[in-house]
């Protein structure tokens, strides 16, 4: 295999895009790159500076000054601000919120976007998100839709819920999914779309390694 291409995964929350991206990256060689942790991120460094996020002036005044730092190994991609990594802090329910309302801010998808370009400018990613393949890398070499039906991805949200402690009941899960969902599909932004050319995998009755498999398949054929 000699190409390194950009490979796009897009699809809603919780249908499993952070955890095949991190197996198929780290399968081919490739950088893995969660493209949502940065709307995490603006969400969260904003609000902690006091910041009201509907002040767009403000907000533009915030970007041209964030820097924050990306690692990405076999254990996922990390954003480092200020000399600290910051993990946990991003997925708090707050953040998830708040980073839905920032993603649709022309200014802050603007802002994304070149990260996310500068990242990939040499090939050889993995990015994953709501418009990898519709928006950010339109010519990438290979595009996935994921997806699940909304209990299942409730369900898979809740696991990740426990692990932390004091889950949520699994309707408020929903709930807060389809709202999300909502939000994503209909800002004028970018919104989530199937890209034209992506192949389409419903992951609700499918094992993780069934998945990377599928993927890793397709990638394969389009790289030999
Ligand atoms: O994938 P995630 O849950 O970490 O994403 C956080 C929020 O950012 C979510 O509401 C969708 C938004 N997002 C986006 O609009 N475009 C992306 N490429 C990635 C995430």
């Amino acid at each position: 295999m000699e190409k390194r291409g950009v490979i796009t995964i897009d699809g809603p929350a919780g249908a499993g895009k952070s955890t095949v991206g991190r197996l198929l990256a780290r399968n081919l060689g490739y950088l893995y790159i969660d493209s949502g942790s940065f709307y995490r991120a603006v969400a969260w460094q904003a609000r902690r500076s006091g910041m009201d996020l509907k002040d767009l002036k403000a907000l533009s005044a915030f970007l041209q000054g964030f820097q924050p730092r990306v690692t990405s190994d076999g254990q996922g991609f990390h954003l480092v601000i200020n000399d600290r990594e910051i993990k946990e802090e991003l997925r708090q329910p707050w953040v998830s919120r708040a980073a839905s309302e920032v993603a649709a801010l022309p200014e802050v998808r603007r802002w994304v976007k070149e990260r996310l370009r500068q990242l990939a400018q040499n090939g050889g990613v993995v990015t994953e998100g709501r418009d990898q393949g519709t928006v950010v890398f339109p010519d990438a070499l290979c595009k996935f839709y994921l997806t699940a039906d909304l209990a299942t991805r409730a369900r898979r949200r809740l696991q990740d819920y426990q692990k932390d402690g004091d889950p949520p009941p699994l309707e408020e899960v929903m709930k807060e999914l389809a709202a999300r969902d909502r939000q994503d599909e209909t800002r004028n932004e970018a919104p989530l779309r199937v890209p034209e050319d992506a192949e389409v995998i419903d992951t609700t009755s499918l094992s993780i390694d069934e998945v990377v498999t599928e993927c890793l398949a397709r990638v394969r054929e389009l790289l030999d």
